[in-house]
């Protein structure tokens, strides 16, 4: 067998922290859709199709989707969150399938918040 070089070694271990970087929710902007019982009623499960629907069209690839509980604000849902690598995190309300396309093509692209929709910012 070939023995590695210290170079080729930094070159494996420098591929390998990329593929990784890649795979894991580090470094990548995130949407969370809350499905408590409130949201599902609310239309939350059309949201998150529209969601996933969207960023496949769009082939955002640094871009996580994942679902969450209620967190207690029943009158505001469909209740999403999206937050950008490195900004705060935005809480969206009223999140129906068509503002979670705007959202998305707005603030998840362009980096600008949907202000009408905001219910709250961390
Ligand atoms: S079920 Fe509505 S806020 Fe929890």
């Amino acid at each position: 067998m070939k023995k590695l070089t210290i170079e080729e070694l930094k070159k494996i271990r420098e591929k390998a922290q990329t593929e990784i970087q890649a795979r894991s929710p580090e470094g990548k902007d995130r949407i969370v859709v809350h499905m408590g019982t409130c949201g599902i009623a609310a239309g939350a499960r059309e949201t998150l199709l529209a969601i996933l629907d969207e960023i496949e069209k769009r082939n955002l690839q640094n871009v996580i989707v994942t679902q969450a509980g209620c967190i207690g604000l029943c009158e505001y849902e469909p209740i999403i969150s999206v937050q950008k690598v490195g900004t705060p995190k935005v809480l969206y309300k009223y999140v129906t399938p068509e503002k979670a396309r705007r959202i998305i093509a707005q603030h998840v692209i362009n980096g600008q918040i949907v202000t009408e929709d905001v219910l709250s910012t961390e």
